[in-house]
């Protein structure tokens, strides 16, 4: 994969999509990102991360500056990830919120993450959703089953235990590796299983 869109949302686990974002560009891929407002309160919260949304950085961000990051503003339905026409190869929401999981599963255009995810819909390609919430309700595994059905991949942000993790960063590196499986981007993050010796 060589062209992702990543789009980031206002659930709990900035880390995933820093850390995603962080090994795309080093796996030279080219990003397509959008950041939603919540995104940007949850960054700040929980990475102590200031991102100006109309002035975007990657450096603020990820630690580096790069070329390989095209930034989209989250109202500017007018970027190019907001059509079919526009070659990706996929796209992840990391994390996906319980809002913006409603309206992919209900074909809302509204922002660009939900343009964008639509489209990547109805093109057929790879849509990968990593929501974070707990409990669940009745709306939102219906959400995850509607989006499902759409071919949408729901890969819950759940860090196993069986690799033996021993830091916060293992279990961020678990979900992360996860989706890049489901990418078929090879990484090294986790060990694979190999059975129990
Ligand atoms: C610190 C913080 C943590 C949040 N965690 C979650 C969460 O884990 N899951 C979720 O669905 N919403 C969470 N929210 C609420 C969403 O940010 C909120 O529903 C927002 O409207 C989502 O908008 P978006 O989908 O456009 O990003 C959190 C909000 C804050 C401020």
């Amino acid at each position: 994969m060589q062209n992702i869109i990543v789009a980031i949302s206002g659930a709990s686990g900035a880390p995933y999509a820093v850390r995603l974002l962080q090994i795309l560009v080093e796996k030279q891929c080219k990003v397509h990102l959008t950041i939603s407002r919540s995104a940007a309160l949850v960054l700040n919260h929980e990475m102590d991360i200031k991102v100006d949304l109309r002035k975007f950085s990657a450096k603020s961000l990820i630690g580096k500056a790069t070329k390989q990051i095209s930034y989209h503003y989250y109202d500017d339905i007018t970027a190019p990830i907001a059509s079919g026409t526009f070659p990706v190869d996929a796209m992840v929401i990391i994390p996906c919120s319980m809002s913006t999981l409603a309206g992919v599963a209900s074909g809302l255009g509204t922002n660009l993450i939900l343009r964008a995810a639509e489209v990547t819909l109805k093109e057929r390609r790879p849509l990968i959703l990593v929501p974070r919430e707990t409990p669940l309700g009745v709306i939102e595994i219906e959400n995850m089953l509607r989006a499902a059905r759409a071919g949408a991949c729901i890969l819950p942000a759940m860090p196993a235990f069986y690799q033996g993790p021993k830091t916060l960063n293992d279990m961020v590196d678990f979900v992360v590796g996860k989706v890049l499986n489901q990418l078929r981007i090879p990484h090294e993050l986790f060990r694979k299983w190999s059975g129990v010796e």
